[in-house]
């Protein structure tokens, strides 16, 4: 469904859709350290990026962030896994990937969007995200563990 991909361009910088570009050792090597999904296997991140609409960040031909969005592109989208290396962040480009994401044009007139984050609330703001109007009408089912169990059962 993620049709054509589409590319956007700012001075050296290049945010693309086209998954063929993502640096699978790059992504995993970030997600696999980060606070959210430490210790995702390989094998799990590639399965993710296989089945989201993907946004790499690129200078100079190198993957510098990412973001990823699960979509039924007709009513409801999640954004996860949203980085900008280090070496890059401070620069505008964490939220010139969000308004990348937002103008995408599968992922227009949807119901509502989700996401969930520690503290870059101030980020996901700044395209049109609040806190949860009616946080009793929503549920989850969270295991923050599950990698560690898929490697335990790895390595008994
Ligand atoms: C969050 C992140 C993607 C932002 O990217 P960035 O390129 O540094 O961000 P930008 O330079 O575009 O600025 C982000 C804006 O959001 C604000 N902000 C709020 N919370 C923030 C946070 N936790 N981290 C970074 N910026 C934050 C900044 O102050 C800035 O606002 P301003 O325009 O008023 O100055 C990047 O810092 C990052 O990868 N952080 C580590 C991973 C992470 O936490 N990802 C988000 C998971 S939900």
């Amino acid at each position: 469904m993620a049709g054509q991909p589409a590319e956007y361009r700012k001075g050296e910088f290049v945010i693309s859709t086209d998954r063929a570009r993502l640096d699978l050792d790059l992504i995993h090597g970030y997600l696999t350290k980060c606070y959210w999904a430490k210790g995702i296997p390989r094998d799990v991140v590639a399965r993710s990026i296989e089945n989201s609409l993907c946004f790499g960040l690129y200078w100079d031909e190198k993957q510098i962030g990412f973001a990823r969005v699960i979509s039924d592109y007709a009513t409801y989208a999640y954004i996860g896994d949203v980085f900008v290396l280090d070496s890059h962040c401070g620069r505008g480009l964490g939220k010139w990937l969000m308004e990348c994401i937002m103008a995408h044009p599968l992922l227009q007139g949807l119901r509502r969007w989700g996401l969930v984050t520690r503290d870059a609330h101030g980020l996901y703001a700044q395209s049109g995200f609040t806190p949860l109007s009616a946080p009793e009408r929503h549920m989850e089912r969270h295991n923050p563990s599950v990698y560690e169990h898929a490697r335990d059962r790895k390595n008994p």
